[in-house]
């Protein structure tokens, strides 16, 4: 089978996130988060799930590293819980939770597995939610602040640090559409979560490189491919209104570009704009090591006049994922190609990428073909925009393992090893040994 090789000097790694995967909401002196709060409030979960269990791996962190060691991950993306490090959010420091990640942390480096920590993945201490949360600015100076306390405790042993995961769904999903924590629906608040989130972000690495840990720090953002749904001239722009809402509305204003002006108008128009104050978008633009690029999958636009934003999406052409997005292995290199085209070709990691898809055990095997199928499809996709000259520097699968999807609850697999929520077993699917074998080749076989 013809083969495609990735640089020598890439990294294969897996992605998680905290409150997906940790459970022990309550134990060695960690505060509640929202998503904590979210899960007591009936009808916020499907099936009334929590993650006050999840995959355990509070208690099983050894075991999943040994796991990870297994199956030849070179890096590991997980996510600190800021509750569990400062209860309410700023002031008294909960050294037990330091002391768990500064063990997770320990032991991915004795198995050889570079660590790469987010800051912040949706789990905010309800203690700053009680305080007005990301629509307040001051949450933005203790994320500096937090931040400050992971580099000077953990700094020297964490290379790669990424500030947010995917502010867009943070700012969309949990305060305007409000079907994530905090489940806000609201567009003058989602206008400043917006803007305190990037600032925040701007804060945080400036607070990182006052540090002087000398490791990378950047942001990841949540990305779709789009594609125009056909040549009319109309298609064309309501396309790139797609990508103003979207992608440069989170990127622009890191690479120095503010908001763009479309997004900017249409909030205004609102009376939802963003509160930007003198100095705001310098601090945002403190320079980045690398792009995360967060993607699953592809929308087709098309223009409609009817709707304040001008496009909507077209109805899918492809099959579908168990999580309902079209299957489309082109998606991931077609965004690198953009995103590095866009931005003048910064340093990228692919920070998640997967699929979805609940194939079951069958005597203990778990066969998901369209999983490993598509994944392969990505990544040929993704070694050919390398190819093109974008610089990619490493990919993590999301999933490590099948864990606490949200508002989806269990309902909804990630992983590359199946997750028995019963027993706590952890089985590697077939697309981990597959994934293990592009490793191991640094290179992928060409379906
Ligand atoms: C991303 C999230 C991640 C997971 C995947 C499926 O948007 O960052 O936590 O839920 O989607």
């Amino acid at each position: 089978m013809p083969f495609v090789s990735f640089p020598e000097s890439f990294e294969w790694g897996a992605a998680t996130a905290a409150y997906q995967i940790e459970g022990a909401p309550r134990e060695d002196g960690k505060g509640l988060s929202i998503w904590d709060v979210a899960c007591q409030q009936p009808g916020r979960v499907l099936g009334g799930d929590t993650g006050d269990v999840a995959c355990d791996h509070y208690h099983r962190y050894r075991e999943d590293v040994a796991l990870m060691a297994e199956l030849g991950l070179q890096t590991y993306r997980f996510s600190v819980s800021w509750p569990r490090i400062l209860p309410f959010g700023f002031g008294d420091v909960n050294e037990k939770g330091i002391d768990f990640y500064s063990r997770l942390v320990d032991e991915l480096l004795a198995a050889g597995i570079q660590p790469c920590a987010t800051l912040y993945h949706w789990d905010l201490p309800q203690a700053l939610q009680d305080l007005g949360g990301w629509a307040s600015r001051d949450t933005a100076y203790r994320f500096a602040d937090y931040g400050t306390l992971l580099y000077e405790r953990l700094g020297d042993r964490i290379p790669r640090w990424i500030t947010h995961n995917e502010a867009r769904i943070t700012a969309d999903l949990g305060h305007r559409v409000g079907i994530l924590a905090p489940g806000i629906r609201d567009l003058g608040i989602t206008a400043r979560v917006i803007h305190h989130l990037l600032l925040s972000h701007g804060l945080a690495v400036q607070a990182y490189r006052a540090a002087g840990k000398g490791g990378e720090i950047g942001i990841t953002h949540a990305n779709t491919s789009f594609e125009p749904d056909d040549d009319a001239p109309e298609t064309t722009r309501a396309t790139e209104l797609a990508r103003d809402f979207h992608t440069r509305l989170y990127h622009d204003p890191v690479y120095g570009r503010g908001y763009p002006e479309t997004v900017r108008r249409y909030h205004e128009k609102q009376g939802a704009p963003f509160p930007v104050q003198d100095g705001d978008l310098e601090v945002i633009a403190a320079e980045t090591d690398f792009l995360g690029v967060n993607i699953y999958s592809r929308n087709r636009v098309l223009a409609d006049s009817d709707r304040g934003v001008g496009y909507r999406y077209a109805p899918a052409t492809l099959p579908l994922t168990d999580m309902g997005y079209e299957a489309a292995p082109h998606a991931l290199g077609d965004f690198v190609r953009f995103v590095s085209k866009e931005y003048g070709r910064p340093r990228i990691y692919v920070t998640e990428n997967g699929v979805c898809d609940n194939t079951p055990p069958v005597n203990g095997v778990v066969d998901d073909q369209p999983r490993l199928e598509l994944l392969r499809g990505f990544l040929v996709g993704l070694a050919e925009a390398i190819g093109d000259g974008a610089d990619v520097g490493g990919y993590y699968v999301w999933s490590f393992l099948d864990n606490f999807e949200w508002a989806l609850g269990y309902s909804r697999r990630f992983g590359v090893v199946w997750t028995d929520y019963e027993t706590q077993e952890r089985i590697p699917k077939a697309s981990a040994r597959v994934y293990s074998e592009v490793i191991r080749r640094g290179g992928v076989e060409i379906p």
